[in-house]
């Protein structure tokens, strides 16, 4: 059995001292090379929490994460393992606003390449994103979604093997979310990075291949997307019509090969049968 690219063991936060507040509660998941996965949760449910326990950003209080079969509570070098093995993006981008989208590439950079290189590399990842045009402005001339394109290029700066990302849509509306998510998506498909999402946006989770459900510390639920007609049939299980169709034919079925014409007749039976046109 390989390794996971990250796992974490029984997991525990502990903040505050007087009144204790448990962020994390025993958390066990693992993560393989090359997956897309999205935390969802209410508010204060601990998904930053466990985002900066497997960024090496914060310990825990008890329990343990490994990345690339590296235990992070033994580390040596916090800094480069930040700088090579992770890139983060957060919901408020943290560009610098004194510099222009490819400097603010090139930050990560710094120390690790030469000028020349840190500028032909933040050339091809702003071109990669779809920034090519935008190189030399500064943030503040950029749309949120654009600004948070540069973000992406920089978390994947030095080429880490995750990226963690904290409600990266959180700032931007639909369309722009959307958008960055399908970015994601394409990165996850092209360079094999594997990425960790934090978002509370359902139509953003379902973009995704597992999402991991989180609720005062724990993970509560996971669910396995799939393809949208897998979603659909989930909720067909939960419409009458749609209990009725499965029962006469026994389980119709999780992993129903299906033609997308009758895909299209099985979505049309479904909103009729949840009520909608
Ligand atoms: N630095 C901190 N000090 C004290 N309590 C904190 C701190 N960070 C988070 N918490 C608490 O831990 C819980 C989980 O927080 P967080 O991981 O930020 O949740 P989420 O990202 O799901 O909204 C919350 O109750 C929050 O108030
Ligand atoms: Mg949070």
């Amino acid at each position: 059995m390989t390794e996971p690219l990250v796992r974490t063991v029984d997991l525990t936060r502990v903040y505050g001292d007087g009144a204790e507040i448990m962020a994390l509660d025993g958390v066990s998941i693992q993560v393989e090379a090359g997956e897309l996965v999205t935390v969802m949760g209410p508010s204060g449910s601990g998904k930053s929490t466990l985002l900066n326990m497997i960024g090496a950003l914060d310990q825990p209080t008890s329990g343990k994460v490994y990345v690339g079969g590296q235990n992070l509570a033994e580390l040596k070098h916090v800094d480069s393992f930040r700088a090579e093995t992770v890139g983060f993006i957060f919901q408020l981008h943290n560009l610098l606003p004194t510099l222009t989208a490819r400097e603010n590439v090139e930050v990560p950079m710094m120390g690790q390449r030469s000028s020349h290189e840190r500028t032909k590399r933040a050339h091809e990842l702003l071109e990669m994103v779809d920034l090519g045009d935008r190189m030399d402005h500064l943030p503040n001339q950029l749309s949120g979604g654009q600004r948070q394109r540069v973000a992406v290029a920089r978390a994947l700066a030095n080429n880490p093997p995750l990226i963690l990302a904290d409600e990266p849509t959180g700032s931007l509306d639909t369309s722009a979310g959307r958008a960055l998510m399908e970015l994601l998506k394409d990165l996850n498909a092209s360079q094999n990075t594997t990425f960790i999402v934090v978002t509370h946006d359902p139509a953003v989770a379902r973009l995704t291949n597992r999402v991991l459900v989180m609720e005062d510390g724990r993970i509560v639920r996971e669910d396995d997307v799939g393809s949208p007609l897998e979603e659909d049939l989930r909720m067909w299980r939960h419409s009458e019509l749609g209990v009725r169709i499965l029962s006469r034919d026994g389980e119709l079925g999780r992993q129903l090969e299906i033609s997308p014409a009758q895909r299209e007749v099985l979505q049309q039976l479904l909103r009729s049968a949840n009520g909608e046109s």
